[in-house]
């Protein structure tokens, strides 16, 4: 069976009621290939998780941005995975790079969420991704790799993980990573799943590309054969989020 092409709008901390109703709105009105043929989801904040659930056409799903390691309780500040599973939340974005980055999510720590979200019954898609200085020095490979070690050393059902490949250094500077650039690391992730995880989970784990996607650059991209969908930022806030989901015919 084929990969179906999956798009992610990654809405990050933007948006007020207004903007995620206007959002919602352009997204309910336009004229998509079927759920047969992409997979789309787009993740708001926290707190417009319930508004964007009520309206957002049923043929689109939504994901959560985050969610705690472990069971909740004393944790202020924290959104846990069963709340998220409570509020029929399907998705959870794991290990942007801007909360490794920002907010020192380690690769472990990474891990321990994917494993844990997982086993409340969310489905994740999870991010790794090179910054600039470590492609320049060569180990991009090394980096994405031991990221997604992190997830294989607690995971065995990889069903529900979708991995987003997102170049720390493509991410919202416009500078978006070449087709080639893409696939060769898209190529590569799939070769560790091969090797490290089974032929089975390789063949059919979708790997995603993730940084400065648009409307125009989408469908070369979306053509390489080991790219099977986008985690888009930017974009995903615009009506050209429309186009990029149309990359998948
Ligand atoms: O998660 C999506 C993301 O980090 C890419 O952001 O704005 O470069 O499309 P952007």
């Amino acid at each position: 069976m084929g990969r179906k092409f999956f798009v992610g709008g990654n809405w990050k901390c933007n948006g007020t009621t207004d903007e995620v109703k206007k959002i919602i709105s352009t997204l309910n009105a336009a004229e998509v290939p079927s759920q047969d043929v992409v997979e789309v989801v787009v993740s708001p904040p926290y707190v417009f998780l319930p508004l964007t659930q009520a309206s957002l056409r049923p043929d689109f799903h939504v994901a959560a941005q985050n969610c705690w390691v472990k069971k909740g309780g004393a944790y202020t500040g924290e959104v846990s995975a069963e709340m998220l599973v409570n509020l029929g939340v399907p998705w959870v974005i794991i290990g942007h790079s801007e909360r490794r980055q920002l907010l020192g999510e380690s690769n472990e720590f990474v891990g321990e969420k994917v494993a844990y979200a997982l086993s409340q019954g969310l489905k994740v898609i999870a991010c790794v991704g090179e910054t600039l200085e470590q492609r320049e020095s060569g180990s991009t490979m090394e980096v994405v790799a031991a990221q997604t070690k992190a997830i294989a050393d607690r995971v065995s059902d990889w069903t529900n993980i979708v991995i987003a490949y997102e170049p720390v250094w493509a991410i919202g500077t416009g500078k978006v990573a070449t087709p080639a650039q893409a696939q060769e690391v898209h190529h590569e992730l799939r070769k560790w799943l091969h090797a490290n995880t089974s032929p089975a989970v390789a063949e059919s784990t979708r790997i995603i590309y993730g940084g400065s996607v648009n409307g125009a650059n989408c469908k070369e991209l979306g053509g390489q054969p080991d790219v099977d969908g986008f985690l888009v930022g930017g974009a995903s806030l615009k009506p050209e989020f429309i186009d990029i989901i149309k990359a998948a015919e």
